[in-house]
């Protein structure tokens, strides 16, 4: 079954344009960090902080090793395309979009977000550093890279179910 990864940096938009695709082409969504805290019984930060991030990451990874076998859309966590265990499974398993969002607006959107532990712990320059280094692994991640800057969350939709469409048959 062909699943639709999206990838991106925390505040890249995943989550609304998950919900929202998933409107758009009938297909179920999940948001991986909601199923992680809903089989775990934790909030992200509880996660963070009791078994630090490490354990996250492992618990990310066996997400996508046993997530059900179904054509779904799948909201990743921003750390996900870091790993390169996590770059193949999802490459093989459907087809990985990147939402390449500016540093500006990212910064905008989570800088007093609770629920998450790096933007608790990190100061802005520390993020920007951290937004660059991870560009590289969401390019690599992703299939295709959608530019999100000027776009309205419509436009995105549209754009993605576009390509989801044209390469089904591959
Ligand atoms: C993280 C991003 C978060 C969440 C966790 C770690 C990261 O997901 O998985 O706080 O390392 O970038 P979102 O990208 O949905 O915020």
């Amino acid at each position: 079954m062909r699943k639709i990864y999206l990838v991106g940096f925390m505040g890249c938009g995943k989550s609304a344009i998950g919900r929202r695709l998933s409107y758009f082409l009938k297909m179920p969504y999940y948001d991986m960090d909601h199923e992680i805290v809903r089989q775990q019984g934790m909030t992200i930060p509880e996660i963070f902080e009791k078994y630090g991030e490490a354990h996250f990451r492992e618990i990310e990874t066996d997400f996508l090793k046993s997530f059900r076998d179904e054509a779904c859309i799948i909201a990743t966590g921003g750390g996900v395309a870091v790993n390169e265990e996590n770059r193949k499974i999802m490459r093989h398993t459907g087809l990985v979009f990147f939402l390449d969002a500016k540093f500006e607006d990212i910064y905008m959107r989570i800088r007093n977000d609770k629920n998450r532990p790096i933007v608790q712990k990190s100061t802005e320059e520390e993020l920007e550093e951290l937004y660059y280094y991870r560009r590289k692994f969401y390019r690599e991640a992703g299939h295709i890279q959608v530019l999100t800057a000027s776009r309205t969350l419509r436009q995105i939709v549209e754009y993605i179910a576009f390509q989801v469409n044209r390469l089904k048959g591959e």
